[in-house]
């Protein structure tokens, strides 16, 4: 092996040394406005821009008289009826008042209120009638792109303008604004960006917070610098505003600023717990027996045959009624005792039942926990007989990872004399809005992610929901009509639950935000993130240094290193980012650039209905002999460019279970990244045969996945009777069910190195590829020579390594090679 190992080596070091003379000649653009170009960061109004106070009074009225002009058209009239019938509407004058009085406001007011589309446009409709219009720059930040998108289209809407005049978007990769434009919507991320650059947000008015209820790491992030910033921009308003009446802690955090309430708007939804509906089907058993039941000759057929599919009845059958005096005798019962449960969809199947043979029409909205229990529940409800009749229901499914094609039906009135039936996760509950549902069925849990410090895992697990969630849950069922709530859990369990879910800054991996954080210049990561809302746990913020110690991008006092200060102009993780950076310098810049962008982003492959097993079969078929997810990931995206270059990238992407829409925005980000690493001086965009000389090696390309990815690496070891892979913290860890390695056999496979490792019902490791000890010896961790024993064990983070003094020198003069253009100015 050694003489391989050298060969190799030796074609690696010359490797970085023709990159070390290929991107010097470029010389580092690491221009600050360029950067900021690249980000689409620029500012729209430039102090030197700024209209004196004729043009100003020009601006608004120009402004007002197209207002007056358009307010005639039918279509702008119909919305603003619209508008005036929103609660929001009422409180306008109040509004206003108060945004002019205080420099911070909390507004509250559940969903559909009209806080998104008519806050920020009373103040863009006051500051033009104020004459202030051409001086006003009011940001909103959203927490997902396309609410950006579609509240911004919105407002344009109602005011009969085209989209980016005065009211535009602007989110990663793409804006729609203009020199006109007053009231800009941008994800939460692109302000984030902005600070770096310009820490007072020079010349902004207004800004808006959004769904701070959603407690999402970046809105506390963001909050912590608003908070330090306020004393320094006196005459910057900011509006927080959340959609559950939390206002309070919010307003504590900005020292008691006031706060205000939007009442609510929705119709009513009655409640019933799992004794309610239990009660309800004892009353269907009575009404059944005087033949009384709603519906046709199926019912009575089913009558005389036997009450055996009464809702009761399958409790029963189904176990539930054991459950349910557990859980009634036991008040005491902890919630953990509860929370391994699965939801029992045998359950859902009867209340659904239930529902369609007893209660009016009306859109089903039921809430699972994942794509198995959704696909569990369809297989069920297919074999119904009152359910599986297509000509009456039609069943959707609606998950993050799905089709689009599937989603769309999701928002369309169904066909006549057929009921709807969404099962969907609880991206239903406050993203996406169905505006049929009368009916909605809880099963009380969703799959949380969490943050295990101790051991350095994200663990995705169902768990029960927030009493925040249980609300919202139920408010899906009020928007046209008086709707029905099923609440698959007791009132007891109910009552345990807790008031709001743990803000997402105390729930995830932290490297990410570390490092933004040291962008931003606000002192020691450890007191900045302690003046949090709710501040993460120490071992937390301990365990993302220690990473960001670990692969280079923080020196030992803390400070950024070079390679930290690029992996800040990467808009990804920095594992990710530094895998970008290893690309650049190993000259394979597209493979990097795919792989990269699909894990920031997400997979393209999809989870068609029913055809799971086709899909698996496609994304072997990309990974072809590799035993890599991401080499997979990299055929898939380079398929559809070739298809693409023929016109039939539908067809492929059909036929291959890709998403089109995910591969687009892989473009895109492709892009964006390319720009990034020529801004930074890594790759000179005029050679792309130089940048990409060895991006058909795989070989190299799964050594650029190790050296990024690095500390995510696991050897295969054989332990008494069983063979796994192990990792320093958690031990025995499996190969996630949907990675092209799963069928694999173990032995093929003696180090493999992952983008992810998730605790679900075990340790899982999702993507994954299986890399040489050539490149494990390069970049999977600190060398100890042995000098017994043959090949490299990994133990305790360390490889344990028996070779010849020549070999050790070539690697640790490779390490350093590296290390250097990693760190180059
Ligand atoms: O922010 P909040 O949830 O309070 O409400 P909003 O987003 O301002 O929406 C107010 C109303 O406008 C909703 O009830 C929707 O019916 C409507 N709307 C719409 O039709 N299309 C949009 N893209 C956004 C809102
Ligand atoms: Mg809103």
């Amino acid at each position: 092996m050694s003489t391989e190992t050298e060969r190799k080596l030796g074609s690696l070091l010359k490797t970085t040394q023709e990159s070390g003379s290929s991107s010097s000649s470029t010389s580092a653009v690491h221009d600050q406005q360029d950067r900021t170009a690249t980000l689409g960061l620029k500012r729209p109004d430039s102090a030197s821009k700024l209209p004196d106070s004729l043009e100003k009074e020009k601006f608004s009225a120009a402004h007002k008289e197209r207002q007056e002009k358009l307010k005639a058209t039918e279509s702008v009239k119909a919305l603003q009826a619209f508008r005036e019938k929103l609660p929001a509407f009422r409180m306008k004058e109040g509004f206003l008042k108060s945004v002019s009085e205080n420099q911070v406001l909390v507004v509250s007011g559940e969903t559909g209120c009209g806080k998104t589309t008519q806050l920020p446009q009373f103040i863009l409709e006051e500051e033009i009638s104020s004459l202030r219009g051409a001086d006003c720059n009011i940001i909103c930040t959203q927490p997902r792109r396309i609410s950006a998108i579609s509240v911004a289209s919105r407002i344009s809407a109602e005011r009969g303008e085209p989209i980016g005049e005065s009211v535009g978007y602007q989110i990663r990769l793409e804006s729609k604004r203009s020199d006109q434009t007053r009231l800009l919507f941008c994800t939460t991320g692109v302000l984030l960006r902005r600070l770096i650059e310009d820490p007072n947000l020079t010349n902004v008015s207004h800004l808006l917070v959004d769904e701070i209820h959603e407690r999402g790491m970046n809105e506390d992030f963001l909050l912590i610098i608003l908070r330090d910033l306020l004393p320094r921009r006196p005459d910057l308003r900011l509006i927080l505003m959340s959609a559950t009446i939390n206002a309070d802690m919010f307003s504590t955090y900005f020292g008691n600023a006031p706060t205000m309430h939007i009442p609510g708007f929705t119709f009513p939804v009655a409640e019933l717990f799992l004794e309610d509906v239990l009660e309800k089907s004892r009353y269907s058993i009575k009404s059944s027996d005087s033949g009384n039941y709603q519906g046709n000759s199926r019912g009575r057929r089913r009558d005389s045959e036997s009450k055996k599919d009464d809702l009761t009845t399958l409790f029963e059958e189904i176990d539930i009624n054991v459950h349910y005096k557990s859980y009634s005798s036991a008040t005491r019962l902890s919630l953990e005792a509860w929370s391994g449960a699965q939801i029992d969809v045998d359950l859902v199947e009867a209340t659904l039942e239930h529902i369609c043979r007893h209660e009016g029409d009306g859109a089903i909205l039921v809430f699972l926990t994942g794509w198995d229990e959704i696909s569990k529940l369809l297989e069920k409800i297919n074999g119904n007989r009152l359910l599986g009749d297509s000509s009456k229901f039609l069943i959707l499914p609606l998950h993050g990872s799905m089709p689009t094609v599937n989603q769309r039906e999701i928002f369309d009135r169904p066909p006549p004399n057929k009921r709807k039936i969404v099962l969907a996760t609880n991206i239903a509950e406050s993203s996406i809005t169905i505006d049929d549902v009368v009916y909605v069925v809880d099963c009380g849990k969703a799959k949380e992610t969490s943050y295990d410090a101790l051991n350095k895992v994200a663990c995705l697990l169902p768990s029960w929901i927030s009493k925040a969630s249980a609300h919202q849950r139920r408010g899906r069922a009020g928007r046209v009509q008086a709707g029905v709530c099923y609440r698959l859990y007791p009132k007891v369990i109910y009552d345990s639950f807790p008031q709001y879910q743990l803000p997402e800054i105390i729930r995830t991996p932290l490297q990410e935000l570390c490092l933004h954080i040291k962008s931003l210049q606000v002192g020691s990561i450890g007191s900045f993130l302690a003046k949090a809302l709710q501040p993460p746990d120490a071992l937390a913020v301990e365990n993302a240094i220690e990473l960001l110690k670990t692969i280079g991008a923080l020196d030992d006092i803390e400070d950024l290193t070079p390679l930290g200060r690029h992996l800040c102009t990467l808009p990804v993780d920095p594992n990710i980012g530094k895998m970008l950076l290893i690309g650049a310098i190993f000259q394979c810049v597209n493979p990097a650039l795919t792989i990269a962008a699909a894990l920031a982003y997400r997979s393209p492959f999809v989870l068609p209905l029913n055809r799971k097993e086709e899909a698996d079969d496609a994304k072997r078929y990309f990974a072809g002999d590799s035993c890599s997810d991401h080499i997979a990931l990299l055929k898939a995206y380079e398929g559809y460019r070739d298809a693409k270059r023929g016109g039939n990238e539908k067809d492929f992407c059909w036929q291959n279970f890709l998403s089109p829409v995910t591969l687009r925005m892989m473009e895109d980000m492709r892009n964006q990244f390319l720009d990034l690493l020529s801004d930074i001086g890594f790759v000179d965009k005029s050679r792309p045969s130089a940048y990409n000389q060895y991006s058909q090696d795989m070989e190299m390309v799964s050594a650029v996945l190790c050296a990024g990815l690095y500390p995510n690496v696991v050897q295969c070891k054989r332990r008494g009777k069983r063979t796994a892979f192990y990792t320093k913290e958690l031990g025995k860890v499996d190969i996630h069910p949907g990675s092209v390695n799963a069928r694999v056999n173990l032995f093929s496979l003696p180090y493999l190195v992952y983008s992810e490792k998730v605790k679900t019902t075990s340790v899982y490791i999702r993507d994954s590829t299986n890399i040489s000890d050539y490149a494990l010896l390069m970049f999977g961790g600190n060398l100890i020579p042995s000098k017994t024993g043959e090949g490299i064990e990994m133990l305790g983070g360390y490889l344990h390594f028996s070779a010849s003094k020549n070999v050790l020198e070539l690697i640790q003069r490779l390490r350093g090679e590296v290390d250097k253009l990693l760190n180059k100015k």
